[in-house]
């Protein structure tokens, strides 16, 4: 008689290569619409499955492992992980597994990217531009911040900060500036030519700040008024870690009366929603959380995380585990 396999669900759409993996080895639910489920379906779509395979879009609550007893482990197809209650996970001994490592760059060039196209005025040029708008040239025309040779502000210095300071440090001679919660080591400090700067000097010397640390509740609106008072108002704020970082209507205003120069945002605290006020300026970039989103950066991701599932239900060490310490299940 042959085991029953365990189930899981996919609870977004995945690579083909990924529902013929799962499926090899277990018993696949697959939630193959465009739309993310809602709290209540991906609850009735979770009974009696082992695995969850998700992505940002899904929360995992305390509320949901209750009402999901079944379930063993939680692989998410991404690096972010604060849609899901980890502390709650380990109590229930739910194993929880993200996509570290394989993002790294490809979301450190759209930060770059995005610094770039901020300091430079290009979404303001290209909607001019298509509006019909551009009639000649003059010599303040769209003049912009100078990028190479200024200073560069980091805050959070984990994978993806230290891969922006190398692109600035390297790439655009910037002086590297940064703040995070534990200090890197000397040699790496030096490798990055990086200074370490308590949070307020960080905003009082950037000249761009790009804002690269985990969402928790310790980093809720850290970026608010107060802290905007701070920057220099020929300064640019990017942001692709997660929208709840920023007080966006303190950013707006912020941008409205020129206390800072311009913004970058690629990711909103309500998204897919996007902040009003935000949308009329004209000094912002707004790209729509696409910081990992290259082809072979997405099939990496999705492939890490299917290899966790497998490992983690079948009793194998997973690859890059959030709790290990409930090991082995
Ligand atoms: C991540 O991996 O955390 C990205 O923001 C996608 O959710």
């Amino acid at each position: 008689m042959t085991a029953l396999k365990p189930k899981v669900l996919i609870a977004r759409r995945a690579p083909a290569a990924v529902v013929e993996q799962l499926s090899a080895h277990f018993d696949v639910d697959f939630h193959d619409g465009e739309a993310p489920l809602s709290a209540d379906e991906l609850r009735a779509r979770l009974q009696g499955k082992a695995g969850a395979y998700i992505t940002g879009t899904e929360r995992i609550t305390a509320e949901l492992l209750a009402a999901c007893p079944d379930l063993r482990a939680v692989s998410t197809m991404s690096v972010g992980y604060n849609h899901i209650d980890l502390a709650a996970c380990t109590a229930r001994r739910v194993l929880v597994t993200n996509t570290p490592d394989v993002l790294t760059e490809t979301t450190a060039d759209l930060g770059f990217a995005l610094l770039m196209a901020t300091a430079r005025r290009m979404s303001e040029g290209e909607r001019l531009l298509r509006d019909g708008l551009w009639k000649s040239w003059s010599w303040d025309f769209l003049a912009g911040a100078d990028v190479h040779g200024t200073t560069l502000g980091i805050l959070g210095m984990g994978r993806i900060g230290q891969a922006l300071a190398r692109r600035g440090r390297f790439g655009f001679n910037m002086n590297i500036a940064y703040h995070n919660r534990s200090r890197l080591p000397a040699d790496t400090e030096a490798e990055l030519g990086a200074r370490y700067l308590s949070k307020d000097e960080l905003l009082r010397q950037a000249d761009h700040l790009i804002l690269v640390l985990p969402y928790s509740a310790a980093s809720h609106h850290c970026i608010a008024a107060a802290e905007l008072a701070l920057m220099k108002p020929t300064a640019t704020l990017v942001n692709i870690a997660r929208g709840g970082i920023v007080d966006e209507d303190a950013l707006a205003a912020a941008l409205r009366e020129h206390r800072i120069a311009a913004a970058g945002l690629d990711v909103f605290e309500g998204e897919p929603r996007v902040n009003p006020a935000l949308l009329s300026l004209p000094n912002i970039v707004l790209t729509p959380h696409i910081g990992s989103a290259t082809m072979p950066t997405r099939l990496a991701m999705a492939g890490l995380a299917a290899d966790n599932l497998v490992a983690a239900l079948t009793g194998a060490p997973p690859p890059t585990p959030l709790n290990p310490e409930i090991l082995p299940l």
